[in-house]
């Protein structure tokens, strides 16, 4: 019953993402930062159904995913890229420092998800995970219009 329950708040995200974020006349690298936060979005869905299914080597695949992207993140943001149909905002040309300290935040959050797991410690994945979701968050406040 809790599995069809979560399969069906999965399925209703999924549906909410699609439409909010349908931006088809993005092009080149803005067009491809889309796609790959898309797909981050997927990831940490991921991360958090391989969490509540205990699939340890997923839950590391997902989070080394979602690593692999912080770490290259601030590339996708070449000066000028923003304005348009982008929802960059201005602040992250500004202070690129800041953004770049965020993507790091972000990165460091996934990688310390694989760490729990070595650990085998449930709690300090958990917290991890968390910590994860939130970077995400945090930039998105302070980054993104
Ligand atoms: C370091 C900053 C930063 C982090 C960390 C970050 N984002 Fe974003 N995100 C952005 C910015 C900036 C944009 C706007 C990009 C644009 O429109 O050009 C964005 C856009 C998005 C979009 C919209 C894509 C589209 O099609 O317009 C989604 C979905 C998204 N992020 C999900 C996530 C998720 C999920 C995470 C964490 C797993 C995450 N982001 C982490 C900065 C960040």
């Amino acid at each position: 019953m809790i599995r069809i329950f979560l399969t069906l708040i999965t399925t209703l995200m999924l549906g909410f993402s699609a439409s909010s974020y349908a931006h088809k006349d993005a092009t080149g690298i803005v067009k491809e930062r889309m796609d790959l936060f898309k797909k981050s979005q997927q990831d940490i869905k991921a991360l958090y159904s391989s969490i509540r299914s205990g699939e340890l080597e997923d839950i590391k695949t997902n989070a080394v995913a979602l690593a692999t992207w912080g770490a290259v993140m601030p590339d996708y943001f070449p000066k000028g890229s923003g304005g348009g149909v982008s929802e960059a905002s201005a602040e992250i040309w500004k202070d690129f420092e800041g953004f770049k300290n965020a993507a790091k935040t972000f990165e460091l959050a996934a990688l310390s998800v694989v760490d729990a797991v070595d650990q085998d410690n449930n709690e300090a994945l958990i917290a991890a995970a968390k910590s994860t979701s939130n970077s995400c968050k945090s930039c998105h406040r302070k980054f993104r219009n």
